[in-house]
């Protein structure tokens, strides 16, 4: 796969669209045309535009369905892309019928008729919404996309001269900023109390010291005696040197080889300890945007002379 792409899905839906766009249009140009030679030769394209158009929407189906299971994303996006499929699978549906229906017309001489016609409005109805709905799991929701752009205090200017910043504008979108810097980074630090904001680096310097290879580099994130607990799925580990050697040590050739997201759900400090409650993917260190699985936890902290460390951490 071409590193950018994060899978055959965007290929195909152009195909998708356009083919069956113009394969509507035509049909309409044609019924409006009367029976004459040019109506044919427009009926004629419109014909093959459908029928190339269904074909290929197998395949964009295919690859729709095959993206869903690979590509990053959390529980909105999941919601957005099971009504994007329930559209998909309705409208592809009505083409194939209406792509069946064409051969059996144009067998029998028979002109565009107005049942036809409606049929092939109702398609494109429900093409449109599919494409919107595929593009707001993109450009919304950041599904299939490696890397979005990081907003800094400071921006930057156009060289051309246009006179503006990326990152001074009152509103997020008057400075063109994603959205809530959208899912694929890491939520830490938005909305979040410097409290809150100070936990979950902790939370995040443990995560990314587990990926480090080095068995004694997530130690200093954590409570490492008897305190720690680790609790993952069905599995307990007692006390830090438990985890550590009977666990840690099993993984961190694996795991050198990814990086940890997290989402925060929620983080809460009171006093001296903290918990944050989170999402975490698990993805490439590099390469194309992949989830290598994924889960929810909940982590405590407490608030030590040396920052904030990890007692608890229980994931599922
Ligand atoms: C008629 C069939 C379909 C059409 C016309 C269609 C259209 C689209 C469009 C226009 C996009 C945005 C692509 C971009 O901006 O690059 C998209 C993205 C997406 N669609 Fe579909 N889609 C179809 C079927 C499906 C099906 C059946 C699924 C299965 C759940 C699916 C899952 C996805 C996913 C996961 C994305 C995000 C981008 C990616 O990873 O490829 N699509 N779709």
């Amino acid at each position: 796969m071409i590193e950018v792409i994060p899978n055959w899905h965007p290929i195909f839906v152009h195909f998708t669209i356009a083919l069956l766009t113009i394969a509507a249009l035509l049909f309409l140009i044609s019924a409006f045309s009367g029976r004459n030679h040019s109506a044919h030769g427009i009926e004629t394209a419109a014909s093959w535009n459908l029928w190339l158009g269904a074909a290929l929407t197998v395949l964009t189906v295919a690859a729709g369905l095959q993206a869903a299971g690979s590509v990053t994303h959390d529980d909105a996006a999941h919601l957005a892309m099971e009504n994007h499929k329930f559209w998909a699978l309705g409208t592809a549906a009505l083409f194939l019928l209406l792509a069946l229906w064409n051969v059996r017309r144009v067998r029998r001489g028979q002109g565009v008729g107005l049942v036809f016609g409606l049929v092939m409005l109702l398609a494109l109805a429900g093409l449109t919404g599919t494409g919107l709905r595929g593009a707001d799991l993109v450009y919304r929701h950041g599904l299939g996309v490696m890397a979005l752009p990081q907003v800094t205090a400071e921006g930057h200017d156009h060289e051309s001269g246009a006179e503006h910043s990326h990152a001074e504008a009152d509103s997020p979108d008057g400075g063109h900023a994603p959205a809530a810097a959208a899912t694929p980074v890491q939520m830490a630090g938005s909305g979040l109390s410097p409290a809150e904001s100070e936990v979950v680096a902790a939370l995040t310097g443990y995560h990314d010291a587990l990926t480090s290879g080095e068995l004694a580099a997530p130690e200093k994130f954590v409570l490492a005696d008897e305190r720690f607990t680790m609790i993952e799925g069905k599995h307990l580990n007692q006390g830090w040197a438990d985890y550590r050697d009977n666990h840690l040590k099993a993984e961190l050739a694996d795991l050198a080889k990814v990086r940890f997201r997290l989402s925060v759900l929620r983080a809460h400090v009171e006093g001296d300890l903290a918990t944050v409650i989170f999402i975490f993917n698990i993805l490439p260190k590099s390469g194309p945007e992949m989830d290598f699985g994924s889960g929810r936890a909940t982590a405590s902290l407490v608030r030590t002379g040396d920052g904030w460390k990890l007692q608890q951490l229980h994931t599922s």
